[in-house]
């Protein structure tokens, strides 16, 4: 099959004195053919939305109108904005809202209520010539609301029309932006209510300011099904998202607590941030299935590569044993740049000149894995041939299977997030939303009542 390929050579034993052995994937291969089998049969929302075309053709329906605005910016935050941000980062160029050349809209994801970042956004924004696109599946979330607020605040103060000005994205019957999005006529997209926020950057939480940006969200698509396709072969060594979240799991259990995702390449790296999430939200739980306290969870880590060799490797080739490494390896960079013959009598500088820098680039990823096999380290590469929309779809679908699969073994609920509620209601409390009274007096006092260690 065309597309990324994922290594798993430095997982096992003897490559790496304390790895698995495949024997211990032989105990497994039944259980994971039937967790397999079982995922399929209970179809969970980000399989589903790959057989739906009616998202889709929604969203094509819109193509002319959202690459007509000069500025597209996305509201949302978590799961309704980190998928957004990685298919840009990855599949536009780096400088692509500087670019000249560039023929679709600026894209700018607000995905915080930092005073300073949102006023930056907005200092390069003109108003008349800007979509917002306000994303939310729950309409409830403090940030995305405020910065909704904002954003209406704006196209109101500009006497626009907020029709022409604002797009949503949320639940189909649920919440407040769809009562407003009723009321007032402004155009929505579905989040298929069945879809969790960090599952969701293949609906039309991902697909629309993607496709602002001019990316392929066809081939983007295809490439997700082509992997449910290869994900779907229950024969554990067949099947690449099961095999790794069998191995993630069985380091797990041998205290390997963290999972880091190291790319090598600046445009692949915010697919790390995206699996930081996925992997945190969907796995780090307090119960699990049956209702006993488990407090579960592999700790997801992001890192760069060439740039964290000089922060981070230290630790990971000396410190304990307790990561596992994944590379994302570019093979075929869209550009390259040769590093010119100078200075060539300092032997320190010679070797380097002619070479390329994507040669360098990649042969320091070959000089990382291969101390981290010294040091008796596992990891494992993701290999990207080239970064296009139909490699990108393959990434994100393989690691959405490979968190059900591992939410599977650790027997817990992949799709709810209940321990980011507590924080929630704190802040819906202590900035007055109606219904908290009682409950704001409570964090109040509990935190008046604290004894305090301030230096
Ligand atoms: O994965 C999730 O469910 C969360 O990260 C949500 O996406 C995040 O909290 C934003 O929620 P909403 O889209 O309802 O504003």
């Amino acid at each position: 099959m065309k597309g990324i390929k994922f290594d798993f050579t430095n997982m096992f034993y003897p490559n790496i004195e304390k790895g698995i052995k495949y024997d211990e994937i032989n105990q497994y291969k039944d259980k994971i053919a039937n967790i397999i089998n079982e995922i399929f049969k209970e179809k969970p929302g980000f399989i589903k939305l790959l057989e739906d075309t009616k998202y889709i053709d929604k969203i094509l329906d819109l193509q002319e109108w959202i690459q007509s605005f000069d500025s597209f910016v996305v509201l949302g935050i978590g799961g309704s904005a980190l998928g957004n941000i990685a298919l840009q980062t990855t599949l536009n160029p780096l400088n692509y809202n500087y670019a000249n050349n560039r023929k679709t809209p600026k894209i700018f994801i607000v995905d915080n209520v930092d005073p300073d970042f949102v006023a930056s956004v907005l200092d390069q924004i003109d108003p008349h010539t800007t979509l917002f696109n306000v994303i939310s599946k729950s309409g409830t979330t403090a940030e995305a609301m405020s910065n909704y607020l904002i954003a209406r605040g704006i196209v109101d103060s500009y006497g626009l029309d907020p029709k022409k000005h604002i797009i949503f994205t949320t639940d189909p019957e649920k919440g407040i932006l769809r009562e407003i999005a009723k009321n007032e006529g402004i155009e929505t997209l579905d989040i298929p209510p069945e879809v969790g926020g960090r599952f969701s950057v293949l609906t039309p939480v991902g697909l629309l300011s993607a496709l602002a940006g001019g990316i392929d969200i066809i081939d983007l698509l295809n490439g997700a099904k082509a992997m449910l396709e290869k994900v779907s072969n229950n024969n554990i060594f067949e099947n690449p998202s099961a095999l790794n979240a069998l191995l993630h799991f069985l380091y797990y259990n041998k205290g390997y607590n963290i999972s880091v995702m190291m790319p090598y390449s600046n445009k692949l790296f915010l697919l790390a941030d995206w699996y930081r999430q996925l992997w945190a939200e969907s796995l780090g739980k307090k119960y699990n299935i049956h209702g006993e306290e488990v407090n579960v969870g592999q700790t997801p880590v992001k890192a760069l590569g060439a740039t964290d060799q000089h922060s981070q490797v230290q630790l990971y080739n000396e410190g304990p044993d307790d990561k596992i490494v994944t590379f994302l390896k570019l093979e075929k960079f869209e550009r390259d740049i040769k590093i010119p013959k100078l200075h060539e009598n300092y032997s320190a500088l010679a070797y380097l000149g002619g070479k390329t820098l994507s040669e360098l680039l990649n042969t320091e990823l070959f000089g990382t894995e291969y101390a981290l096999t010294e040091h008796g380290k596992p990891n494992m590469k993701v290999i990207f041939p080239e970064i296009n929309a139909f490699n990108v779809g393959q990434f994100f679908f393989a690691y959405e299977f490979q968190t059900a699969v591992m939410g599977k073994l650790l027997e817990i609920d992949a799709y709810d997030q209940p321990g980011v509620e507590l924080g929630k209601k704190v802040t819906y409390a202590l900035m007055g939303r109606e219904g908290y009274e009682e409950f704001a007096n409570e964090v109040k006092n509990k935190n008046e009542t604290k004894e305090k260690f301030i230096i």
